[in-house]
């Protein structure tokens, strides 16, 4: 069972990982505290942090799992979409070693990584196709098809912010930390989501959009602020749990729709915002509705992370998918996921069973 080494620097946490077959030997992370101050993260510093963890936690993970050099077979690295100065880091190390260790290097797409989460640690099963799955993070909002690990359709994306976007944005201008998201979740629970009602978008199924949410919630704020101070603590759990609520009814609605019209065989979320715990409740409802399975990861793999990347990269092996001349590869900063997948049905005409 070849040992893969995948290395994700596609944002602002650096992360590699060890995988064997399905069996993750080792992974190490490297956080960026440092962002937090500027309320978002700042490409320069991330790309910089990369270029300071990257080799750092490398050596430590290959010396704490006591892993000899050659035994790694592969090299997969998140080739896009992200940053593109931390891309290129990531590329460029993941580069560096495939070349001296003469061994392959597989480009990763970044969204397909957030799709196959639920499976880091598991075999795969084929018989969970068709699968409705949702991608929520901080970058992207994205319903698909998926027909199988490999082909997929898309359905419903995002014309404006990502879901992790809206929650970050909102919850800043409720003075909540970087990134908001997690504060929000945790605060709403003790809210009334039905105190204050927010727009819908009226766009069908095919796009979601969190723009008016975020001017709503702008204004609101800005007409009301001193009748809030009054209430602080209970107007601020209030407004977390309608903000929540709200995104999670904008997320759910094309959900409810496409499954209820094509009945998948099961259901995945993936992503930052998969973390969320009034989505992860109703997308689980859901599954028991339709009684198909819901694949959602731990919270450990709904960040990003190295171990994703390293199954993905197991499932291009695993289908004859690794492309050879893949060192001249430029880190693709927008990389939609159906143009990837479009790319990998090209490859397999010419190299099935190749890898
Ligand atoms: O996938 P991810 O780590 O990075 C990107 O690829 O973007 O997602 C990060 C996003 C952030 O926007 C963060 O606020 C959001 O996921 N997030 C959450 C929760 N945990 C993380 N949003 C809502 N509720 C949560 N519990
Ligand atoms: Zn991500």
């Amino acid at each position: 069972m070849p040992i893969i080494l995948a290395i994700e620097s596609s944002c602002d946490d650096s992360s590699v990982a060890l995988l064997k077959g399905h069996r993750l030997i080792g992974m190490r992370q490297s956080g960026q505290e440092e962002h937090q101050r500027f309320g978002g993260v700042v490409p320069e510093l991330a790309s910089r942090a990369h270029q300071e963890w990257l080799s750092l936690i490398i050596n430590d993970l290959i010396h704490d799992t006591s892993t000899s050099w050659s035994d790694i077979k592969a090299i997969a690295y998140t080739r896009g979409p992200g940053l593109m100065g931390s891309l290129m880091v990531g590329a460029a190390v993941a580069k560096g070693l495939a070349l001296s260790l003469d061994i392959p290097l597989i480009g990763v797409n970044h969204l397909h990584g957030h799709l196959v989460s639920h499976f880091v640690e598991q075999e795969l099963e084929e018989g969970i196709f068709p699968m409705l799955s949702l991608t929520v993070s901080g970058g992207h909002t994205h319903l698909v098809w998926m027909e199988s690990w490999l082909e997929g359709s898309s359905l419903c994306a995002t014309l404006d912010d990502a879901a992790g976007e809206a929650f970050d944005k909102c919850a800043k201008m409720l003075g909540l930390p970087y990134p908001g998201g997690p504060v929000l979740d945790r605060l709403a629970a003790q809210g009334d989501s039905g105190a204050y009602s927010w727009p819908m978008p009226q766009l069908g199924n095919e796009a979601y959009s969190f723009s008016g949410l975020k001017t709503s919630v702008l204004y609101y704020l800005a007409k009301h602020k001193p009748d809030l101070e009054d209430r602080r603590d209970s107007a601020l759990r209030d407004l977390c749990a309608s903000i929540q609520a709200n995104v999670v009814e904008v997320l759910m609605k094309p959900v409810l729709h496409h499954a209820g019209q094509r009945k998948p065989r099961s259901l995945g979320l993936a992503g930052g915002v998969a973390a969320n715990s009034l989505l992860r409740s109703r997308m689980l409802a859901l599954g028991e509705q339709l009684g198909c399975k819901v694949h959602i990861p731990p919270l450990t793999w709904c960040t990003d992370n190295a171990a994703m990347i390293a199954t993905s990269a197991r499932i291009l092996m695993d289908h004859g998918k690794v492309a050879v001349e893949s060192m001249g590869e430029k880190p693709l900063p927008r990389w939609p996921l159906m143009d990837y997948l479009v790319e990998l049905s090209v490859l397999n005409l010419g190299q099935e069973g190749e890898s």
